[in-house]
């Protein structure tokens, strides 16, 4: 990768500032946990695997600071406050109240926050290769959002999957919608993937269905945030249109994701939490007004795909089939 996503510094950690990308590449350092959560609540950093990655290294400058259960309790709370969806911030969570739990000191929080890294670059890398089986010898696909270095630990989910095929010598050209309100597909995918030598071409969100039939797309690969046990998955919104989209023209729909994206105490979709943000995202566009001042916005950042609209799940451990 030509970027580092999250570095761990030994008592701070650094992270690029995804908010101002990709007209500039700036990195923060944040110092404690609070840093960390406003980092996550203000998407300086996101993406449901880099979000898991980074609440480790949260909890680990909390045990620091103070080794004191109380501290790392409030550090807990306030991490597992910052964002509702993405599984992968509570998988980590999980791990550091079991440490908690057993009484565990500093260097146990730390340990265990630089094994959640290792362990989610090593599964990226699984993910790719699992998946650039599916990409012909040259190809023509579409995602959504940013499922790439920038939203984990390693070189990402879906993009990990157009990397490895990359590197096997299949060509491609990445359909990207801007996937507004955020811009992620635009300001994000459309940098990432052009900064690592693959070609992409950016379209409009309106304009997805219409490209896949038009540009005759081989197949959509997407990430997610939370997979129900039935494989219900939720991801950005937009991904479910996407994927009615492709089954109505009968193109075959991945989503990419680890194991620790799946949420084992859930049954279906209808149980995952979506987040709703602010009303500002949807009436401006980069500081811009562009809606009446007082208009009612309803701004989902999520949907759910039903598990009947997704061919596979390309996982660290293989491709799970319906
Ligand atoms: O709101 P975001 O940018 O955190 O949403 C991110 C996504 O929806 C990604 O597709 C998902 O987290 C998978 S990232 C590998």
């Amino acid at each position: 990768m030509e970027f580092k996503t999250i570095e761990w510094l030994g008592n701070k950690v650094k992270i690029i500032d995804q908010t101002v990308l990709p007209f500039r590449e700036e990195y923060l350092i944040l110092q404690d946990y609070r840093e960390v959560a406003f980092a996550i609540k203000e998407m300086k950093i996101r993406g449901a695997p880099a979000i898991g990655v980074i609440a480790g290294y949260g909890v680990a400058l909390a045990a620091m600071e103070s080794h004191n259960k109380k501290n790392i309790e409030e550090a807990i709370k306030v991490l597992g406050e910052t964002r509702p969806t993405a599984y992968n911030l509570f998988y980590t969570l999980n791990r550091m109240k079991k440490i908690l739990k057993n009484n565990g000191t500093s260097e146990d929080f730390i340990a265990d926050a630089i094994a959640i890294h290792k362990e989610d670059r090593e599964i990226t890398e699984k993910i790719g290769e699992n998946g650039a089986k599916l990409l012909k010898d040259e190809g023509r696909y579409m995602t959504i959002c940013n499922a790439g270095a920038l939203a984990t630990g390693g070189i990402g989910t879906a993009l990990a999957v157009f990397y490895k095929g990359k590197d096997r010598g299949k060509k491609m050209t990445i359909y990207v919608p801007e996937t507004r309100p955020y811009l992620q597909g635009a300001r994000l995918t459309a940098w990432e993937l052009m900064k690592n030598g693959i070609k992409v071409v950016l379209i409009a969100d309106g304009a997805k269905a219409f490209t896949l039939k038009t540009k005759k797309i081989d197949l959509v690969i997407t990430g997610a945030d939370r997979i129900a046990c039935n494989g219900d998955t939720a991801n950005k919104i937009g991904t479910y249109g996407l994927a009615i989209s492709a089954k109505e023209l009968n193109i075959p729909f991945y989503i990419a994701a680890p194991t620790t994206t799946f949420d084992p105490n859930i049954k279906t979709g209808d149980e995952i939490p979506i987040e709703e943000r602010a009303s500002d995202e949807v009436k401006n566009c980069r500081g811009e007004k562009i809606a009446p001042e007082n208009v009612d916005v309803y701004n989902p950042a999520f949907d759910i795909t039903p598990a009947n609209l997704i061919s596979g799940i390309i996982t660290e451990k293989g491709i799970i089939r319906p």
